[in-house]
């Protein structure tokens, strides 16, 4: 997550580790997410047909908790952010901003949700590494959307 160092000083110095350490958690799941899977960080196109059966289960068998656990780290986090959110002067449950950042974070929730449904629906036989590529790419990109379109205007905002 691109935290802007400069902007971020006016919070205090806790809310910055906070929110700087949690986001940190976030990248490292991310990465370890991408390399969960031996055959998913080949340069090439992910091939799973050379590990045994066994080892492609348990590639697929891990990514439920992948899941829960970023479910948890991303509840936290959302939660602590709009605390620090809510101290910031003229911030109040109604203010619109508020509101749009804590309905996206609601909708970050949601679809996390969604994909663990979707794991647990995965075909038995499909290719796992390209499986995890897929959840990488698409927790990715979610986060990097709300990172550019609200974590960092709030970053900027904290600016005095
Ligand atoms: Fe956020
Ligand atoms: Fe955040």
């Amino acid at each position: 997550m691109s935290v802007h160092v400069q902007a971020i000083k006016a919070l205090t110095p806790a809310d910055y580790l906070m929110i700087e350490k949690e986001h940190r958690l976030l990248e490292k799941f991310l990465t370890d997410l991408r390399d969960a899977c031996a055959c998913s960080k080949q340069e090439k196109l992910p091939d799973c047909s050379r590990c045994d059966y066994e080892k492609q289960t348990s590639c697929q068998g891990r990514l439920p908790s992948f899941l829960y656990y970023v479910i948890d780290l991303a509840a936290d986090h959302f939660d602590h952010e709009e605390a620090i959110m809510l101290k910031r002067p003229h911030v109040t449950e109604d203010y619109e901003y508020y509101r749009m950042h804590k309905l996206a974070h609601a909708e970050i929730m949601h679809k996390l949700n969604a994909l663990v449904d979707e794991c647990f629906a995965l075909d038995r036989e499909a290719n796992t590494a390209e499986i995890y590529i897929r959840f990488y790419q698409k927790l990715s990109s979610m986060f990097e959307e709300h990172d550019r379109s609200f974590d960092d205007p709030f970053i900027l905002s904290t600016k005095t």
